[in-house]
């Protein structure tokens, strides 16, 4: 049997920097599930696929091959880390992730990737639905306000030009639109360990957590 590790929250909670933290401790991959919805909106967006087109999406989802190389999201061999993170897929993530054809494709990438290898996997369904047997689940918050001021300085950091106004708002309507979906909602997994990060640093999270997984 394969490890895995299962962490979700709403977006900016930190669950990619403490999932990365755990996988370099424990040796597991990282998977960013977030990052593939991500990289079907882009690949759609470039390709004019509207997301009510599910035909045309599913045979653009079959052509993409997709895994993780350094933390990072490798796309038919090129990084798109960079391109995914961009606020106009943001912006636009929530209503591709919605579609019942494009989580259902790739949740079995997903769950693929858990048979092959000892996993960590952030994003919004882990717990309850892609690792839904894990013996480690974990669910993670921190305010709107927090998590807002995180985004900020994470893409100001990267040189883009944002405001803080908008990337509440943002997040708001995001948490709006993952919590209230038909299928597959975020919500914690009855079994998940909840940790609310708002005020904690890195280092007392991945403690927190470290202390519950048992390899
Ligand atoms: O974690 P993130 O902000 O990169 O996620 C991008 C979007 O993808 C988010 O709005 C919700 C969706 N998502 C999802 O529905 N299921 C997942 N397992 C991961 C992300």
């Amino acid at each position: 049997m394969r490890l895995s590790v299962a962490i979700d929250g709403p977006a900016g909670a930190g669950k990619s920097t403490i999932a990365k933290l755990i996988a370099k401790k424990f040796d597991l991959m990282y998977i960013n599930t977030g990052a593939m919805y991500r990289a079907v909106t882009l690949t759609a967006l470039i390709n004019n696929i509207s997301s009510k087109d599910t035909e045309a999406l599913c045979n653009l989802i079959d052509t993409m091959d997709m895994n993780f190389k350094n933390d990072r999201l490798i796309l038919n061999g090129k990084d798109i880390e960079d391109e995914i993170t961009h606020p106009n897929i943001s912006k636009n993530v929530s209503e591709f992730a919605a579609l019942p054809e494009v989580r259902q494709r790739l949740v079995k990438l997903q769950q693929d990737m858990s048979k092959q290898y000892d996993v960590i996997m952030d994003g919004r369904d882990i717990g309850t639905v892609v690792l839904k047997s894990s013996p480690f689940k974990f669910f993670l918050t921190a305010s709107p306000s927090e998590r807002a001021k995180r985004r900020y300085i994470e893409l100001t950091n990267k040189g883009l030009s944002v405001e803080y106004e908008d990337i509440l708002k943002d997040i708001l309507k995001r948490d709006h639109l993952d919590t209230t979906r038909d299928l597959d909602p975020l919500k914690k997994a009855e079994d998940a360990i909840e940790i609310d990060t708002t005020g904690l640093n890195i280092d007392g999270v991945v403690n927190k957590i470290s202390q519950y997984i048992k390899i």
